[in-house]
């Protein structure tokens, strides 16, 4: 080369360099600018800052990471993350690898982020990541127009009557009950139960054909079930695993594996709903009364016809909806094992109001005490104890600035707004000094707003609420019907263990007497 068209080469990409450090320069200043605007016109004082101190937790926010990870092993996070907001207030900031999160537990700030500035949040990047192998882009992980199509695609689906079906329960829920002991000595894990309970309506509802895991039949057909019903276990542990390790993760071998046994099952019964497709386009009456039963399926096939979608659609539902509701059984029953009192009051009202027939949908929904108790339990042992969303412009949340936290704050663009559903339920101020006890009479006079969220709250609240209160209800009624008594078998205490969800680590262990 000539020094020429070396020199000019060189000068070429200094002044890119200039260039590009120049628009960085503007944008800084540019965005400090508006920054110093808004918190000026609200009035945005900072949130105490929980490792801002040290010089890693600034730079780095390891502090946080590190803390996270150790506590999750020792199954402490729920409580650990409580104390910090105890120590650090009910708003506060942090950081975790190097993106800035503010902690909250104020309602009228998780109002903000899910409904009156719904718009200025998405789903946290790094969730939807994590997921997307597993869910494609099912409701689940996307956001804006994409996540109205999905919402709008599956929320007719849950509005009409069909959506609980209480026969399919109570079909699945008598092979359940064929499978506890009956002696009144022999132990027993409900939750075991309650999630061969759940995945077995769950894949009936959705697919139109149940695993049928609880049935306990060997042969090709049931091996395929289980086999399909344990990879999908791994796999959502093995999305979560991407969750927490963020960029350091590297999948193994076996997610591949399973993420394809997932598929290559769902994607049989996808394949059915294409021909319902066809033949519902060609003859929609003869299809709809040759097919009987509700099928979620056979809704989606409808208005899509990609057989990826319906797929993703499908597998999302699956995992809002399974192992959520039976976490919530397996958390009811692990209190009522340990609570005479209010197993009594619970069998009094179901024999009253029943006098041992099985309920209606109605009647379900008009037993006081029941309902309390699963709202309680849903209080202290929220399935989804924490959340989170990422702001994707500068933007305010109403509290926790300044030394009390009364002030507006500044959540700037890329920041993550963490809320903690499980420290805002047992916040003294909001449910009274016996909020740490379990005592469904409270909700007598509770009528809370946004400091009860176990279903998440505005545009995307929880589309399957009144399914799960539903199919937990009905299960709950069956088993009091039946057994007059049951006693826990565990002195351990609940320790939680966190996946998307908080299940109690060593199960619902109980002995059930028959009545
Ligand atoms: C006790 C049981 C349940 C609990 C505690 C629960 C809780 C939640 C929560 C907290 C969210 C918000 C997630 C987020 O946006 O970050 C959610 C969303 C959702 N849930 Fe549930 N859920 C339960 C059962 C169900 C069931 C049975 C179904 C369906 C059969 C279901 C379907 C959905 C769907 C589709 C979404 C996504 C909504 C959207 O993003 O627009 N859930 N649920
Ligand atoms: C992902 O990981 C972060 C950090 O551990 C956590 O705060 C968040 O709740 C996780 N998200 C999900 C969906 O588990
Ligand atoms: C349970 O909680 C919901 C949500 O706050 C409330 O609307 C309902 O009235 C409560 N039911 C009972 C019986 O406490």
């Amino acid at each position: 080369m000539t020094p020429f068209v070396t020199t000019s080469l060189y000068s070429l990409v200094v002044c890119y360099l200039l260039v590009q450090a120049g628009y960085f320069a503007y944008h800084q200043i540019i965005t400090n600018i508006s920054r110093r605007r808004i918190i000026k016109a609200h009035g945005c004082q900072s949130p105490t800052s929980f490792d801002e101190q040290s010089w890693l937790g600034y730079v780095y926010g390891l502090r946080l990471v590190r803390t996270i990870g150790s506590l999750a092993k020792e199954h402490r996070l729920e409580e650990a993350t409580q104390e910090r907001y105890q120590e650090y207030g009910n708003t506060h900031r942090g950081k975790f690898f190097s993106v800035g999160q503010i902690f909250t537990i104020e309602a009228e700030n998780v109002k903000t982020i899910l409904a009156t500035k719904f718009k200025d949040y998405e789903l946290p990047s790094r969730r939807k990541r994590a997921f997307r192998s597993l869910l494609g882009k099912g409701i689940f992980c996307v956001d804006g127009a994409d996540w109205k199509h999905s919402r709008e695609l599956i929320r007719p689906n849950f509005v009409r009557d069909q959506v609980a079906d209480l026969d399919t329960f109570e079909e699945h829920l008598n092979l359940m009950i064929n499978a506890i002991p009956k002696d009144g000595k022999t132990t027993v894990d409900l939750q075991e139960l309650f999630f061969g309970l759940t995945i077995d309506t769950a894949t009936e509802f959705l697919l139109g054909q149940s695993t049928n895991v609880l049935l306990r039949k060997d042969s090709p057909e049931s091996r395929a079930n289980l086999n399909f019903a344990a990879a999908w276990h791994r796999s959502n542990l093995e999305s979560l695993n991407h969750n927490r390790s963020n960029f350091l993760y590297r999948a193994p071998k076996h997610f591949k594996d399973d993420i394809k046994i997932v598929n290559d099952y769902v994607g049989k019964y996808v394949q059915r709903g294409l021909q319902y497709r066809k033949d519902f386009l060609r003859d929609p009456e003869k299809t709809i009364s040759e097919n009987g039963r509700y099928v979620f399926m056979h809704e989606v096939v409808k208005t899509i016809d990609d057989p990826v979608r319906v797929r993703d659609e499908i597998l999302n539902v699956l995992l809002a909806g399974r192992d959520t509701t039976a976490t919530l059984l397996g958390n009811m029953w692990f209190t009522l094992a340990r609570r005479p009192d209010v197993w009594a009051k619970l069998r009094q009202e179901v024999s009253e109001t029943l006098r041992g027939q099985r309920p209606t949908f109605e009647q379900l929904k008009n037993l006081k005490y029941l309902k309390a108790v699963m709202n309680e339990s849903l209080r202290l042992s929220p399935v989804v104890p924490f959340n989170s969303r990422e702001a994707i412009t500068d933007t305010v949340l109403p509290l926790g600035g300044g030394p009390t936290g009364a002030s507006p704050i500044l959540v700037r663009k890329g920041e993550v707004v963490n809320y903690m559903v499980y420290a805002m339920h047992r916040r003294p101020d909001y449910f009274g000094p016996d909020a740490d006890e379990f005592r469904p009479e409270r909700w007598e006079h509770l009528r809370p707003t946004w400091e009860y969220l176990p279903f998440n709250g505005g545009p995307r609240v929880c589309i399957g609420q009144q399914y799960a209160l539903t199919e937990a209800g009905y299960t709950t009624v069956r088993l009091v019907q039946r057994f007059a008594k049951v006693e826990s078998r565990d002195e351990r205490p609940w320790t939680e263990c966190i996946t998307l969800i908080a299940s109690n680590l060593h199960g619902t262990k109980v002995v059930l007497t028959p009545a």
